[in-house]
C-alpha cells in the first residue's frame, strides 16, 4: 500500500465534465432519486420508444430480477452509428492499427455504417434474426466490430470468443448457446506469430454439431480448408449486398450479447447483456471515466474477446461518437516502445490498458518509453486486476510524465461498466485504489458472516444495489445465476472480491476470494485447469491455485499426482503444459508444476486449498493449523519440494 496523494491537476478541475462538488451531487442524487436521476441519464441514448418504467429489479432470495427500461423500444447499432451521421459521416469512428506498424487505416462512421449494414444483409441472408446466437471468433480486425454490430443491428445475440482459446473451449461455448453460424478468419496475427483460427473452427464445429454456416473472413491469405456446404468467404458474400439494413426494434431488455467468462466451479458461465442498461452504462462511464470530449483519440489496448474489449473499444465509445482506436497487436513486437509508437502515430489522448502490459514495460525499463514523445497523452487507465504502486508510479512519471491522472477502474465482467473509479477532474488518486463508487453504485464491505462493515475496514466486496450495466442472468441457467452472485450474503450482488476501505472511504481492490485466478487480467477457474489435468491418462488428481508473479499478477501452479507407476520426469512436466495449453488454450498454461505424492484433504476428502496456496506463495512457516488434514506428512513432502522457492 502506498499513502502517497495526487490531487486533481488544476486544468482539470475546470475542464472536466465533473469535478469533486458535482460528483458528490450527481452521487448523492444518483442514490437518493435512483429513478429520477436514471431517467435523465436515458436521454443520451435515442430511443423509438422512450422508457417510462426505470428500474425494477429485486435481489430478494428466490425472486432474483433484474429490468431497466423495460418498456423502452432502441437498437444498440443505431446508438452506436446511424444517429452520428447527420453530423459524423466523414468523423474517423474506427481507427486500426496492425499488427505490422506499416498497416493500419481510418474507418469513417458513414464507412461503419455502410461494412456493418452489408455484414448484417450477409447474416440475415442465412437466415440469421432477432434472438439468434452468433459465436464471433475473429482476431483484432475491422470485421470483429463489423460483426458485432451488424447482430445488434438485426437483433441476434453475438457470443465474442477470445481467439486464444482453444478448438473445445470454442466447441464449448458453441454448444452452450447453440450458435448456428460462426464468424471467424483464415488465421489471425499476433507478434508477427500466425494463429490457426478457421483451423480452430473446424475442430471445434466437429466436435460441437449443430453448426449450419461458418463466414470467412480473409486476413492472412493463407489457404485454409473450405467446406463447400458450410463455409463461404466473407467478402464474396458481401459483395451481393446492399449497404442498407433496417435496424431491429429492440425491447431494452432484449439480449445483446452473451460473454464467457470462468468461475469457481464446473464450466465458463455465458454472462448475458441486454440492450437498454447496457448501452447507457457503458456509455456514460465512457464520457465520464474517461472525460471523453469531442474529438479526442482513445485507444483501449483489450481485445474484443473480453469485456472490455466489448464496453470500452466499441459499445460505448461508439455510443459517443467517439474515435475508437482498435489494435492488433502485442505491446512488445517489433519493440517494447510499439504501445508508445502508436500513440505518437495517432496523436492517442487516452489510453486504457492493464497492469500485466505495464509491469511487462516497465521491466524493459525507461528507455523504450523515453525515445517516444507521448505529448498528445492526456488520461492513463487501468485495468483487469489489482496495480501495485510500484507499477502505478512508473506509468504515472514515466509514460504520463506526471500530467495524466490514472483512473484506475474496478469493475467485471459480470457488471457490464466500470463501477469503482476516480474520475479525473473530481478526485484525488492514491496509487493501487480504484478509490470510489460510480454514480448509482453502491459498494458494500461484510464479513465472512455477512454482517455489513462501516468506515475503515477490510472484508469481501458486495454491491447492495442494482445498476443498469448488471449482467441480468447466466444464459440458460438463471439458478446458477442466484446460486453464484446472490447466495453467500442474501439481498445483496457478491462479486468475489476481498477489498479495504480506507479513513477516506477509498476502496482498495485485494483481489479474488473464490477459486477464480487473475492471470496477466484474464480469468480463470482453478476447476477448469484441473479438469484439464485429470483428463491426461497419466494424472491421477490434480489441485490448481494461484500465487503472486511479477508480470502476470498471479501465475498458475498445479499440484499433480500422477497415476501408480508413472515416473515423474521433465518431459512429463512439459507434456503436461502443452496438454493445458492445447485444452483451454495458451493463457490456462501452467507456470509450475509440482508432482505431489499427495495433497492435502481433511478427514473427509476435502483438499485443503488455503495450504497448498501458502505452500505455492513460498510461506511453508504459515500454513496455519494442520491438524485436521488426514495425513499430516504430506504438507512436508510438499513445502520441501515446492517449487516456487526463493
Ligand atoms: O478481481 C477483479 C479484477 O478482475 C475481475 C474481473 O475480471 P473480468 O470479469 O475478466 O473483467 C476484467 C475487466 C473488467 C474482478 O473481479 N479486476 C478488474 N479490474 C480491477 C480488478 N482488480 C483490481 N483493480 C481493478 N481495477
Amino acid at each position: 500500500m502506498s499513502d502517497k496523494i495526487y490531487d486533481v491537476p488544476a486544468e482539470w478541475t475546470t475542464r472536466a465534465f465533473v469535478d469533486d462538488a458535482k460528483y458528490n451531487e450527481m452521487y448523492a442524487r444518483s442514490i437518493s432519486d435512483s429513478n429520477g436521476f436514471w431517467a435523465e441519464q436515458a436521454k443520451r441514448l435515442n430511443w423509438t420508444h422512450a422508457p417510462t418504467k426505470i428500474e425494477n429489479t429485486s435481489f430478494a432470495p428466490g425472486k432474483i430480477s433484474i429490468k431497466w427500461f423495460e418498456d423502452g423500444v432502441l437498437n444498440a447499432a443505431y446508438n452506436c452509428i446511424d444517429r452520428h451521421l447527420p453530423k459524423r459521416a466523414n468523423q474517423t469512428a474506427i481507427i486500426w492499427e496492425g499488427d505490422d506498424p506499416s498497416q493500419s487505416k481510418h474507418i469513417s462512421y458513414q464507412e461503419l455504417h455502410d461494412e456493418v449494414c452489408k455484414m448484417a444483409n450477409v447474416l440475415r441472408n442465412r437466415n440469421v434474426g432477432k434472438g439468434d446466437r452468433v459465436t464471433i471468433y475473429l482476431p483484432m480486425i475491422p470485421e470483429a466490430a463489423y460483426a458485432m454490430l451488424a447482430c445488434a443491428r438485426i437483433g441476434a445475440v453475438h457470443s465474442v470468443v477470445f481467439a486464444g482459446f482453444s478448438p473445445d473451449s470454442l466447441a464449448q461455448r458453441i454448444t452452450d448457446c447453440q450458435s448456428k453460424i460462426i464468424i471467424t478468419a483464415d488465421e489471425g496475427l499476433r507478434g508477427g506469430k500466425k494463429v490457426p483460427l478457421k483451423n480452430n473452427v473446424d475442430a471445434a464445429v466437429a466436435k460441437a454439431g449443430g453448426v449450419d454456416w461458418v463466414v470467412v473472413v480473409k486476413h492472412t491469405g493463407t489457404p485454409v480448408n473450405m467446406d463447400p456446404a458450410r463455409d463461404f468467404w466473407y467478402r464474396e458474400a458481401a459483395e451481393v449486398v446492399t449497404t442498407e439494413c433496417p435496424c431491429e426494434p429492440m425491447n431494452a431488455e432484449d439480449p445483446l450479447f452473451i460473454l464467457y467468462t470462468s468461475g469457481s466451479t464446473g464450466q465458463p458461465k455465458g454472462v448475458l447483456h441486454t440492450t437498454g442498461g447496457y448501452l447507457l452504462f457503458a456509455s456514460m462511464t465512457h464520457q465520464y471515466v474517461f472525460d471523453y470530449h469531442e474529438g479526442d483519440i482513445y485507444w483501449c489496448t483489450a481485445d474484443v474477446g473480453w469485456v472490455t474489449g466489448h464496453s470500452y473499444i466499441l459499445y460505448g465509445p461508439l455510443a459517443n461518437g467517439a474515435t475508437t482506436l482498435m489494435f492488433e497487436g502485442v505491446p512488445n513486437y517489433p519493440s517494447m516502445s510499439r504501445f508508445w509508437e502508436v500513440i505518437d502515430k495517432h496523436q492517442v489522448n487516452i489510453f486504457y490498458t492493464a497492469p500485466t502490459a505495464i509491469r511487462a514495460l516497465m521491466q524493459a525499463g525507461d528507455e523504450p518509453v523515453k525515445k517516444t514523445s507521448r505529448k498528445s497523452l492526456r488520461l492513463l487507465g487501468s485495468v483487469g486486476e489489482p496495480i501495485n504502486p510500484e507499477a502505478w508510479e512508473w506509468y504515472y512519471h514515466v509514460v504520463g510524465e506526471a500530467r495524466a491522472p490514472i483512473v484506475d477502474t474496478w469493475w467485471q465482467t459480470e457488471t457490464g461498466g466500470i463501477l469503482i473509479t476516480p474520475l479525473p477532474g473530481a478526485t484525488k488518486l492514491k496509487p493501487g485504489s480504484a478509490t470510489r463508487p460510480f454514480f448509482g453504485v453502491v459498494p458494500e464491505i461484510v464479513d465472512a458472516d455477512g454482517k455489513v462493515l462501516d468506515g475503515e475496514t477490510s472484508g469481501n466486496l458486495c454491491i447492495a444495489k442494482s445498476w443498469p450495466g448488471q449482467m441480468r442472468t447466466v444464459y440458460g441457467d438463471h439458478a446458477r445465476f442466484e446460486q453464484t452472485y446472490f447466495s453467500t450474503y442474501k439481498n445483496r450482488y457478491f462479486t468475489g472480491d476481498g477489498c479495504r476501505r480506507d479513513a477516506d472511504g477509498y476502496y482498495w481492490i485485494t483481489g479474488r476470494v473464490d477459486d477464480v485466478i487473475n492471470v496477466s487480467g484474464h480469468r480463470m477457474g482453478t476447476a477448469e485447469v484441473e479438469s484439464s489435468l485429470v483428463a491426461h491418462e497419466k494424472v491421477s488428481e490434480a489441485a490448481v491455485v494461484g500465487y503472486p508473479h511479477d508480470i502476470k499478477g498471479q501465475g498458475i501452479y498445479a499440484y499433480v499426482t500422477l497415476m501408480n507407476g508413472v515416473e515423474p520426469t521433465e518431459e512429463l512436466r512439459k507434456e503436461l503444459v502443452a496438454w493445458v495449453r492445447k485444452d483451454i488454450g495458451p493463457i490456462a498454461s501452467p507456470d509450475l508444476i509440482q508432482f505431489a505424492p499427495g495433497l492435502p484433504k481433511t478427514r473427509s476428502g476435502k483438499i485443503m486449498r488455503r495450504i497448498l496456496r501458502k505452500i505455492a506463495e513460498d510461506e511453508p512457516s504459515s500454513l496455519g493449523d494442520t491438524s485436521t488434514l488426514a495425513d499430516p506428512a504430506v504438507v512436508t513432502d510438499l513445502v520441501e519440494h515446492r517449487q516456487n522457492k526463493k
